[in-house]
């Protein structure tokens, strides 16, 4: 039995944390429920009972307690440093601690070995991260990659309830500069000195940091009219010739991943759990580059999903196998 928190937990990843705890096998004896100041009181149903959520800065937390972080940022790096001191395990999904070098960032079908026992703060990646290396974890026995190539074309929920808010609201609205509705914003935040959006240095750093290789990786972040779904158009460098056929089979015997005939929309994963991969093709004139699409639900597989996989590995560890 574990005892559970959300923080952000009125959020769309904490909401979505709530719905796939809801079905998970985890033994949870209590959980506990925060959000700001304008959310406390509110009561969110949890396996048929009403939970009423706290304000985070009256949190009271406990030796043992597993918490899933859904905030921005700026919070986490407010809440966490308390929650750990007090001896609980906490699973972030704001980028705040993704890069420390103490700080293991898991995808469990990729990199589950990355968590240690000294470990309590645990990372969850960057949504548009997830799904990429969801594809590449399986591919890199094959030989070495040279360098990965990532356009993304990414849903307006990964800004949040806020995001789909604007879309739904800018249905009624002419377009104009910004608007997500009618329109492909190829800029997902502000340009950092170097040019790359924070959007894209997220994909540069924290792929080979999960894969435990080096390699570079050529982003391009946008940010496109669609609800939930975020699809990625992926090329691969291998060092050594590497058959589109293997690549397939390899996919098609992954874990998480479904190989999909229909050629990747997000309409396919919208609720689900899969990564789906589609149109896996060689170069015709150079046998080492491969090249495919990849579309997952970035609010589940992309955040609250992972994060509750990692909570399912950390809970095994500290009360056995069940
Ligand atoms: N959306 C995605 O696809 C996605 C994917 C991967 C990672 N992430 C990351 O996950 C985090 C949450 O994203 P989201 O999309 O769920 O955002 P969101 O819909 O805007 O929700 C934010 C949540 O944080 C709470 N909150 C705000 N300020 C807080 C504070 N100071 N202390 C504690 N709680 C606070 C809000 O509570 P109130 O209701 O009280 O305002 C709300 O519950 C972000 O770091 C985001 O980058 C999002």
């Amino acid at each position: 039995m574990v005892k559970a928190g959300i923080v952000g937990a009125t959020g769309l990843v904490g909401h979505e944390m709530l719905s796939v705890l809801q079905k998970s096998t985890l033994s949870i004896s209590e959980l506990r429920l925060f959000a700001t100041a304008r959310s406390a009181g509110r009561t969110l149903n949890f396996r048929g009972l009403p939970h009423t959520v706290e304000i985070i800065q009256n949190a009271s937390w406990e030796k043992g307690m597993i918490i899933l972080g859904a905030t921005s940022s700026e919070a986490a790096l407010q809440w966490i440093p308390g929650a750990l001191a007090a001896g609980a395990y906490v699973i972030d999904n704001s980028s705040a601690y993704r890069m420390n070098k103490d700080v293991p960032l898991v995808v469990p079908e990729v990199n589950p070995n990355a968590i240690k026992p000294r470990h309590r703060l645990f990372a969850n990646p960057n949504c548009s991260t997830i799904q990429l290396v969801m594809a590449l974890g399986p591919l890199r026995n094959f030989s070495p990659f040279e360098w990965v190539s990532v356009a993304t074309y990414q849903s307006v929920s990964g800004s949040g309830r806020d995001g789909i808010d604007a879309l739904d609201r800018q249905e009624h609205e002419k377009p104009v500069i910004g608007s997500f509705h009618r329109n492909i914003i190829c800029e997902i935040g502000s340009p950092e000195p170097s040019g790359y959006t924070g959007e894209e240095i997220k994909l540069v750093m924290e792929t080979p940091k999960i894969l435990g290789m080096n390699f570079p990786v050529f982003p391009s972040c946008a940010r496109v009219p669609v609800k939930i779904g975020h699809t990625e158009s992926v090329t691969i460098k291998f060092t050594d010739n590497t058959a589109a056929g293997k690549i397939r089979q390899r996919l098609e015997e992954s874990s998480g991943i479904r190989v999909s005939n229909l050629g990747c929309q997000p309409v396919e994963v919208e609720g689900t759990d899969y990564t789906v991969v589609g149109r896996i093709r060689n170069h015709p004139m150079d046998g080492s580059i491969i090249q495919f699409w990849v579309t997952a639900d970035n609010v589940r597989k992309g955040a609250a999903l992972n994060a509750v996989q990692i909570m399912e590995l950390i809970a095994k560890r500290i009360t056995g196998p069940a």
